[in-house]
């Protein structure tokens, strides 16, 4: 393989679909930055679609093959022929990698040519990367993962709505975070397939997506959610892969009950998350969207950068922003007052003249004292010190104002 004469990297792209398309639009409008990164400028060499392009002459005019097709074949025999010719891949094909994985990692051992597939597990969540490399030193113990986005939003829906299973996939289907045939991801196949990846990196072992045991979601009753509310648990479909004994491993996918304290009770609606356990590490848990065109091509474009050339070093900034100390926050507000009347007022006026306003508050007696507790809407940060300022000088104040900020954002 030979990079072409001038500075131009050759990416082919293999398919041009939700993912590919989005590959295709992002790649152009990065190509000055990947430029300034790997000192070599990337552009689409060519497309290939069922009516659109031939293998050979993309092949031939690529330094790098994309491969956003899916499925095993024609798939598996581009990737093989492109290895072969030297070239590097990057991949987004769980259902590839879970059924032929040791055959393509062997490929690129021996052509000395890199295989990426980042997009192919959890989205843009960079769990591959983690696996691989910043994790290659912990000898971990268990891996628990959220990897499907349709089940999570349909149990959340059935959650917070009280929605039987097919409303809250139809509803799935309608707003497009399920496919018209969502079998492999309600059956939990899938998961299947991500947890077979994700068990091959993190324990070393060979894993076929056969020796994965997979349940899904589908039986799942809105009485099994309305238990989980009253006992503050989530209902997650899980992927778990283990160590079981001195040699052993298993990896299935099943849904289960979560307390309110583990880091995936809280991932809802469409997002991923994995969790990583270690002696070492204690427990590491990244989430975000698991899924999308614009979300996993950016985890494709990641591998393309990554495969180009490693940065030696940090380029130069190109903008010059300007760093802001004063933001708006939102707060809470603890305050000991005297349990007197007209206290209430008082603060309230301080607040206003400081366009502070309050989204909610607990007022308690205690003795002569009384407590307010209140949580304000986002307000300048500057102006917010200067309302604390001005309440602590009130006669009516027991102890010092104290404030901790809210942050409201949710996601998911
Ligand atoms: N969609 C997501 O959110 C997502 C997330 C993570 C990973 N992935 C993975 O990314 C890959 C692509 O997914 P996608 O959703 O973008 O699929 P898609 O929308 O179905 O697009 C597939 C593309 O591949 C082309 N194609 C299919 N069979 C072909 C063949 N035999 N020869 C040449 N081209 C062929 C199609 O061409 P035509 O237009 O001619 O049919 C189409 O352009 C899959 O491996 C998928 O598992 C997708």
């Amino acid at each position: 393989m030979g990079v072409a004469d001038d500075d131009t990297f050759r990416v082919g792209l293999l398919g041009y679909g939700t993912v590919g398309a989005a590959f295709a639009d992002l790649l152009p409008r990065h190509a000055d930055r990947i430029q300034r990164i790997t000192g070599l400028r990337p552009e689409l060499s060519g497309v290939l679609t069922r009516s659109r392009g031939s293998f050979d002459e993309i092949l031939e005019s690529s330094d790098l093959i994309v491969e956003l097709i899916g499925g095993l074949e024609p798939a598996r025999d581009y990737l093989l022929r492109a290895m072969h010719a030297g070239r590097h891949i990057v991949t987004a094909n769980k259902q590839l990698l879970s059924h032929h994985g040791e055959e393509l990692w062997e490929t690129a051992r021996v052509q000395g040519v890199q295989l990426r597939f980042e997009g192919a597990v959890a989205g843009v969540i960079p769990v591959i990367r983690v696996l691989q490399e910043s994790l290659a030193g912990a000898n971990v113990d268990r891996v628990h993962g959220i990897v499907n986005g349709t089940t999570n939003f349909i149990l959340t829906e059935m959650a917070r709505t009280g929605a039987t299973f097919a409303q809250a996939l139809a509803d799935a289907q309608r707003l497009g975070y399920a496919e018209a045939d969502p079998s492999d991801d309600v059956s939990g196949r899938d998961a299947a397939a991500k947890m077979a990846i994700i068990a091959r990196l993190a324990f070393d072992t060979p894993v076929h997506i056969d020796q994965v045991s997979y349940e899904g979601v589908e039986l799942i009753q809105p009485d099994d959610l309305e238990y989980a509310r009253d006992l503050g648990l989530g209902l997650k479909l899980i992927g778990t892969a283990e160590r079981v004994g001195d040699s052993g491993l298993s990896v299935r996918v099943y849904p289960a009950f979560l307390y309110p304290g583990h880091p995936l009770t809280a991932v809802n609606g469409p997002f991923n998350a994995v969790t990583v356990q270690s002696e070492a590490i204690t427990e590491i848990t990244m989430s975000g969207p698991g899924a999308g065109g614009p979300q996993t091509a950016t985890a494709v474009l990641g591998d393309v950068i990554s495969a180009m050339i490693p940065p030696a070093s940090t380029p130069p900034a190109t903008e010059t922003l300007d760093i802001v100390s004063d933001v708006m926050s939102s707060f809470y507000l603890h305050l000991e007052v005297a349990d007197e009347p007209g206290v209430l007022a008082q603060v309230a006026h301080v607040l206003a003249q400081q366009h502070v306003s309050v989204k909610s508050v607990v007022q308690k007696g205690i003795d002569d004292q009384a407590r307010l507790v209140m949580v304000v809407h986002p307000v300048l940060e500057s102006q917010f010190a200067l309302a604390m300022d001005q309440i602590g000088a009130l006669g009516v104040m027991r102890a010092p104002p104290r404030a901790i900020r809210v942050i409201e954002e949710e996601f998911g």
